[in-house]
């Protein structure tokens, strides 16, 4: 079996639902409060291992209750969390939600996951060199994201690069990442004052910009390819990146037409959002397969 590993954060998201947001100053009733498992690394990582795929973990989380938590929840979703280290000199990363309007505005406290640094890359990259694909994002510091791209670069091992939360990047990095899948506000962070058309074919099929309801598109090599998005009525959409890019990642691996890898990750994004909280939704492989919009002639088996 082709093996993931996701480097990255682990979170406790505290939700709060609400149809009036508070202006500054402003008090507010909301209608509920939920605490669920986050992070954009664990998200992927659950994602993926729903859909079948050997996944392991590896990053931070801090020597409190939620961290122990964070950890049991990846394990129970069967990702491996042998590289998963509590640390004592911060607290498990954490982030506040305000779910409004079916939409969601997110302030992340990294905490424990800012303790995944050059210092400690170098540390674990020996546990690295197992992987068919390493999967990352931006919820921990760019320098060691960077060494990371470097390292797997130099190993051979393709990077899925999912960069967000949208922060800059050395541009030097984008020749060595396998796969980047920017939504259209990172993309703009990346590639100021581009066009998208000419950003896309300058590389094919390998950036990914994902367009919210409209899905997703890339260059083939010949011309743009838009894969539509799966249209449903969305209860949190949450997460939904992550569950795109966890299950990009299961498309990738299996070998399929980069086209048919993104139709299955815009369908079981589609599923996600009808769940509450980030991995509420996040489908199993039979789950797609008993979906009727899944379709055999993708080739994921
Ligand atoms: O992408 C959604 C995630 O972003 C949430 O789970 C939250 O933890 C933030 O990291």
């Amino acid at each position: 079996m082709n093996k993931i590993i996701v480097i990255g954060s682990m979170a406790t998201d505290f939700v709060v639902t609400t149809k009036v947001k508070p202006n500054q100053g402003e008090t507010v009733f909301g209608e509920k409060f939920d605490t669920n498992f986050g992070g954009k690394g664990a998200n992927q990582a659950i994602a993926a291992s729903r859909l079948g795929a050997e996944v392991a973990m590896l990053g931070h989380v801090g020597t409190d209750r939620f961290g122990n938590e964070i950890v049991e929840n990846l394990n129970v979703n069967g990702v491996s969390t042998e590289n998963v280290e509590p640390v004592t000199h911060s607290p498990s990363g954490a982030a506040h939600i305000i779910l409004h309007e079916n939409d969601n505005s997110i302030i992340v406290i990294p905490g424990a996951n800012n303790a995944l640094d050059l210092a400690r890359f170098s540390e674990i990259k020996g546990n690295i060199t197992e992987a068919d694909l390493v999967i990352l994002q931006n919820e921990i510091p760019q320098e060691a994201n960077e060494a990371i791209i470097d390292w797997c670069w130099e190993a051979k091992i393709p990077v899925l690069y999912n960069p967000a939360p949208a922060r800059k990047l050395n541009p030097r990095m984008l020749s060595k990442v396998g796969y980047l899948t920017p939504n259209e506000h990172e993309f703009k962070l990346l590639f100021p004052n581009q066009k998208l058309a000419d950003v896309l074919a300058a590389y094919p099929n390998r950036l990914i910009v994902t367009l919210g309801a409209k899905g997703a598109i890339f260059h083939n090599g010949k011309s743009e390819v838009l894969v539509p998005a799966f249209p449903v009525a969305a209860v949190d959409t949450t997460g939904a990146g992550d569950t795109f890019n966890g299950a990009l990642a299961v498309g990738i691996l299996a070998g399929v037409p980069l086209e048919n890898a993104i139709a299955f990750a815009n369908l079981a994004a589609a599923i996600s959002v009808k769940g509450y909280g980030a991995q509420g939704g996040m489908p199993t492989l039979k789950e797609m397969k008993e979906s009727p919009l899944y379709e055999e002639a993708w080739g994921i088996k």
